[in-house]
């Protein structure tokens, strides 16, 4: 029988003795442990593999629990059909997404909102987390960019990957990234920059805080950008959960952000698509940044060009379903499904706070932000809620330095898993 030698293909052994090996990304190596929600599905699954009989209601992750709106799903059931007759079959799509969607999109979403966007400036996606990470390959590698602390872990680690950061410190802060503290102090708004920066992420409603932009807010953040030649990419995955008929639900409502601004969206948390995929990000015609050699360049034609390149487009029938939201029925129906969830928010806030607790957010956006109790560490506050209530969360040291000391509640789950898992919440902080 042959044996192979294990001995001999001990790693350490393999890299010293193949120089011609090929090589990986060496920025993957800065990035700190997993990826946040890997990571606490890891640990809440060690727990379960340790402790079968507890029933555990995870409020954690942002995901949907809803059923899609009938709307969404009669629209797939119907493109599914079209799929299935040589006369209504679609192969290949546009990469940009199809014209009656992307119209729909600009017409309902932008254009009656006040803002000037055009249908062609609007590309579909399989996703605001890949728009936000994929956005970079269009940027250059010296940019100054600055991020929120704490902020949506996706933002830094696709910059950490592109190698645009140097190492992490103690506290997980990248060397090179800008990070503007947001904590109950500032409302969770960034203070505007003092220093120049080039590429600034911001996110309302806010993930993970769930803390909401002025007008006024955005304002500062436009005039900042065009007197500082910046761009601000603007996540507005959330925007639906907006209540107050005062707030902005997108950057475009400010004069001039078309000139720097680009704004994700998606059809994830407000019809329920996290695990059917429809996104949408919005780069205006006007848009310009500046080459190696100084000349202004069309920022919509570069992207254009890697969407081209790079993606195939989202499914026909998923694009059908998402063109259903914008039906009379898919429009109450999603309106019914915001409703369901801020109902959660709101008894998220209310038992919690009855608990003695700080919390903030969740009034106009799907997150409740919470101050652990008693000078608890963001994870020592999850481990406590796992082990005696049984119930997930997610460390707000997670997202940030700044977070350290907050924990998020997402209101994503089923009404029964909520109320339970604030009555849990309730008695345990009694005992
Ligand atoms: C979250 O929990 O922050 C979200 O699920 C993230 C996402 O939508 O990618």
């Amino acid at each position: 029988m042959y044996h192979v030698n294990l001995k001999r293909y001990k790693l350490s052994e393999r890299v010293s003795s193949s120089p011609n090996m090929a090589t990986i990304n060496d920025n993957y190596l800065k990035l700190k442990a997993g990826y946040l929600f890997p990571e606490i599905a890891r640990r809440v699954n060690s727990f379960a593999q340790a402790n079968q009989s507890a029933q555990i209601i995870r409020l954690g992750i942002g995901d949907v629990t809803e059923p899609l709106p009938e709307a969404c799903r009669t629209a797939m059931i119907k493109a599914v059909e079209d799929m299935g007759d040589r006369s209504s079959f679609k192969g290949y799509g546009p990469e940009q997404g199809y014209g009656w969607l992307r119209e729909k999109i600009a017409q309902f979403d932008f254009q009656s909102r006040g803002c000037q966007i055009d249908a062609d400036e609007i590309f579909i996606s399989d996703g605001s987390k890949c728009d936000c990470g994929n956005i970079l390959d269009i940027f250059g590698n010296n940019n100054t960019i600055a991020v929120t602390d704490p902020v949506y872990p996706v933002y830094v680690d696709t910059n950490v990957m592109a190698g645009h950061t140097g190492d992490a410190n103690e506290k997980g802060e990248y060397e090179g990234l800008v990070y503007l503290p947001i904590s109950a102090e500032n409302n969770f708004t960034a203070q505007i920059p003092s220093q120049k920066v080039d590429l600034i992420y911001l996110c309302f409603p806010n993930n993970p805080t769930g803390a909401t932009a002025t007008k006024e807010h955005l304002e500062a953040w436009v005039k900042y950008a065009k007197a500082n030649g910046s761009i601000i990419f603007f996540d507005a995955a959330y925007e639906a959960y907006i209540t107050d008929p005062n707030l902005p639900h997108s950057i475009y409502e400010i004069e001039g952000a078309r000139d720097c601004a680009i704004e994700f969206r998606s059809f994830s948390k407000n019809a329920g698509f996290t695990g059917t995929r429809c996104a949408l990000t919005v780069v205006p015609k006007t848009l310009i940044a500046s080459s190696a050699d100084g000349s202004d360049v069309e920022v919509w034609k570069l992207w254009n060009r890697r969407q081209s390149t790079k993606f195939n487009g989202v499914s026909y029938i998923v694009q059908r379903g998402a063109e259903a939201v914008y039906s009379p029925e898919g429009q109450s129906q999603v309106k019914q499904l915001i409703s369901f969830y801020m109902e959660n928010a709101k008894i998220i806030r209310e038992k919690l706070t009855a608990a003695g607790l700080s919390v903030y957010g969740g009034v106009n956006a799907p997150y409740v932000w919470v101050k652990t109790p008693n000078g608890l560490t963001s994870w020592d506050f999850f481990d406590k809620l796992l082990h005696i209530c049984n119930v997930v969360g997610t460390p707000g040291s997670g997202f940030g330095a700044a977070g350290e000391g907050y924990f998020r509640i997402s209101a994503f789950n089923n009404r029964e898993n909520v109320e339970e898992a604030m009555q849990r919440i309730t008695t345990g902080f009694k005992s």
